[in-house]
């Protein structure tokens, strides 16, 4: 067996998500690891967000360490102050001065659908356009189920893997979020502008939590992949032979950006504004996806990749089921991005 350390597993050139919007604040800074690179993020003083490698160039301490006040971040260690986009604007000393030149790398982020989106690749092709298009985020306001975030240790592909082969819902979360009954249900794949979609109609099915709980239904579960990682469920039961209406309330996101190649911020939350006495339900859910992702989800992913030990995915010849269609594809059009990419810098 091979033990042949892999290559990046995640593209560049690609919009990850950072954080909610509301993690971040005009007086704090926000250390995170991001494809491999630590960054710190922050506002300026007109609110818009920011980021920068997080090593100041003078004794590389972290700038996260500082502080920030009115987009101005200072090292904590000997007061360097830079801007946003990390031009060094020297210290407050009597000392003060420094290299011509001397900066910060930025990176360009921008602030969509209730998050922070960063680009780490190649500046000159960062367009916005690029960004997953999340329509269904609640607008702010009202009681939302937004804002979640989990830290797993698995790589961001196998939190993939998972989204879009939803068969392991009958069986992973058999009792919680699915049942024998909907083993019968089958997957249709699709592709539309760079866009999967895998859908899972399960007619005639016991309908396994809600307001229809242990009825009769025909139910959906169907997953929208945006690239390079935003998923989008649309999911719903109804009585038998009743219109398969989709609720507004009735998707769920699941964003992956990865941390390194063995580890994964994991960002979810669900569709759907509710009034302020309906508060009890984006919490309810929120408070479930929550819970079964942390007992369910993650420790399965992460046994896995512990099993996994390193090995290549592809070299280690899994076994295909026609359940991982929407996962396989998912899968080669990452790799088709992370080749480009290798094959564009020799
Ligand atoms: S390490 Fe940042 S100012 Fe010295
Ligand atoms: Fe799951």
């Amino acid at each position: 067996m091979s033990t042949r350390v892999h290559h990046r597993s995640y593209p560049l050139n690609a919009w990850y998500m950072a954080c909610w919007a509301d993690d971040l604040a005009s007086d704090r800074l926000l250390a995170r690891t991001l494809l491999d690179r630590p960054v710190v993020l922050f506002r300026e003083a007109n609110g818009a967000p920011a980021a920068l490698d997080d090593m100041c160039p003078h004794r590389f301490a972290p700038l996260s360490r500082g502080r920030v006040q009115d987009g101005i971040v200072q090292c904590g260690y000997h007061g360097l102050r830079f801007d946003a986009s990390g031009a060094c604007l020297g210290n407050a000393s009597a000392y003060s001065s420094f290299p011509p030149g001397t900066c910060v790398q930025s990176h360009p982020v921008v602030e969509r659908h209730r998050a922070i989106w960063i680009w780490l690749g190649d500046v000159e092709r960062a367009n916005p356009e690029l960004i997953p298009l999340l329509l269904r985020m609640p607008e702010p306001g009202g009681q939302e189920n937004i804002g979640n975030y989990l830290h797993v240790h698995g790589n961001w592909l196998l939190e993939t893997d998972n989204i879009m082969d939803l068969t392991h819902v009958h069986y992973l979360h058999d009792g919680s979020l699915g049942n024998e009954s909907m083993r019968t249900g089958e997957m249709t794949v699709s592709e539309k502008d760079g866009v999967i979609r895998a859908e899972l109609w399960m007619p005639g099915t016991t309908c396994p939590f809600g307001p229809l709980e242990g009825k009769l239904c025909d139910q959906w579960n169907n997953v929208e992949w945006h690239a390079p990682s935003a998923m989008i469920l649309d999911f719903g039961a109804v009585l038998p032979g009743e219109a398969a209406v989709q609720d507004e309330g009735g998707y769920a996101f699941h964003i992956f950006t990865p941390e390194t190649e063995r580890t994964t911020h994991y960002f979810f939350g669900s569709s759907g504004s509710y009034a302020e006495e309906d508060a009890s339900l984006p919490r309810m859910i929120g408070a479930l996806q929550n819970r079964i992702f942390l007992e369910e989800d993650n420790p399965m992913i992460e046994a896995i990749q512990e099993r996994m030990a390193g090995r290549d995915f592809w070299e280690m010849r899994p076994a295909i089921l026609s359940s991982d269609a929407a996962a396989i594809r998912v899968r080669r059009k990452i790799a088709k991005l992370c080749r480009e990419e290798v094959n564009a810098a020799d």
